[in-house]
């Protein structure tokens, strides 16, 4: 098998040309590089910084990145944050302690030393002028967000980890291989759709089903199309079919380890290859039924009182603060509602009125974290409800809580009378 091919500007990089920092990103692309037989390093567009969290990190990995930081490295291309554990500007707000806050703010000072956009959000794609294109070559860590890169959008990254994100980020390139290449880009299963996709649970129920089909194979959707609004032009707005794939990439990516998919007629390469992006060894499935993923996504059937109603994962879209809004207007609520999302699209939907409209129903929209990463047993959280499939799936895992899982009319239902009631519409 040929060597790792590097550019001499890239050997000199290795070989500690621009300093110790800088030399220990290109150890960490030049490792992975050579364990995945990458032929060479291709230079990327943006990069997206997971395990930000405190709650992640611990105190080690605070003391790595200020070594890192202090090495004098700075990242070459826009780099953005995932989620911290509290919002920066309003923990105390929160109830978050200091003792979880001090290391946190830390973290992030390390990062913004390094030259990282504190964003603290895992929709990068969401952001105006920060939205990756068609063709970027990406190294994003966050798993929901390279789902909806490769797939959506068309850009290619792999599922990076956090220091291999931030360590691509500094060099300014990545090692060619996985989904940086089209023939790993195939289709290994045909999911058929043989049951109706009501909400955007139904398409978190449907996430845990082909996440726990496909593994880390490529699914090809020849129907999904058919309970898929048109995608906006501006996709940074969400929409109605933005969020219901929003929600899919990142349960599939949490339940499986998904990193791509292609739906005919709706996703570039299956518009442009339909059938052909399908490989001739592909295993063909049909959904029929989303009630096994209802009865195991919604964990704790006899749970009725809930502490926190959480919307928003991956983070709210406008088109989601909307739908929110309009149901929480005029009404009062019995229990903690948290939608998160970023400060980005937070500043968008407060133009329009909806933070004020959630904001006087009781509601919080909370920016720079979520209910994953947040200390939430510390805030006295053990019962908690939400309409998104990788929340159903991580916060009882992530933080021990017990979980309801349904639609978002069931949600704000439970926010407005602090009760788990019947849902709406019940699971075909
Ligand atoms: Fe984002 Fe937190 Fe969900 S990081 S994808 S809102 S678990």
């Amino acid at each position: 098998m040929p060597d790792l091919h590097l550019t001499p500007a890239e050997e000199a990089l290795l070989a500690g040309s621009a300093g110790p920092g800088v030399q220990k990103a290109m150890q960490i692309v030049v490792a992975l590089g050579r364990i995945y037989a990458a032929p060479d390093l291709t230079p990327i567009t943006h990069a997206q910084i997971s395990g930000v969290s405190y709650k992640n990190l611990g105190d080690a990995g605070v003391d790595f990145l200020n070594h890192w930081a202090a090495e004098g490295a700075s990242v070459r291309v826009p780099t953005t944050l995932n989620p911290a554990g509290m919002e920066l500007e309003r923990w105390q707000e929160m109830g978050i302690s200091p003792d979880f806050a001090r290391p946190q703010l830390i973290a992030i000072s390390a990062f913004r030393q390094m030259g990282v956009t504190p964003t603290m959000s895992c929709t990068p794609y969401l952001f105006p002028g920060i939205a990756p294109r068609r063709g970027d070559h990406l190294a994003w860590a966050e798993s929901s967000a390279v789902v909806w890169a490769n797939s959506v959008v068309g850009a290619y990254t792999n599922r990076e980890g956090g220091p291999s994100a931030l360590a691509a980020a500094i060099v300014g390139r990545t090692a060619r291989y996985g989904y940086h290449l089209e023939a790993n880009r195939l289709a290994t299963h045909v999911v058929e759709i043989a049951c109706p996709l009501r909400t955007i649970a139904d398409f978190g129920a449907l996430s845990y089903i082909v996440g726990k089909e496909v593994g880390d194979g490529v699914p090809y959707f020849p129907d999904l199309g058919a309970w898929l609004p048109p995608l906006p032009a501006d996709l940074t707005t969400g929409g109605e079919a933005g969020d219901r794939l929003k929600t899919l990439g990142a349960g599939i990516a949490a339940y499986g380890a998904v990193a791509l998919y292609h739906i005919a007629g709706v996703t570039p390469e299956a518009r442009d290859l339909g059938e052909r992006l399908i490989r001739g060894d592909a295993r063909r499935l049909t959904i029929d039924s989303l009630a096994p993923a209802y009865a195991i996504m919604d964990a704790n059937p006899e749970t009725t009182q809930i502490d926190l109603v959480t919307i928003g994962c991956p983070h709210a879209s406008l088109t989601e603060l909307r739908r929110v809004a309009a149901r929480l207007h005029g009404e009062k609520l019995a229990t903690r509602l948290w939608v998160t999302t970023s400060q980005i699209t937070r500043a968008r939907a407060a133009q329009e009125g909806l933070i004020d409209l959630i904001q006087q129903a009781g509601g919080e929209v909370v920016a720079d974290t979520c209910a994953v990463v947040a200390p939430v047993r510390q805030l006295g959280i053990k019962r908690m409800a939400t309409n998104a499939g990788k929340m159903a799936c991580y916060a009882p895992m992530h933080s021990g809580v017990e979980m309801r899982f349904g639609d978002l009319e069931q949600c704000l239902e439970a926010a407005i009378t602090g009760q788990w009631r019947a849902p709406s519409l019940p699971p075909i």
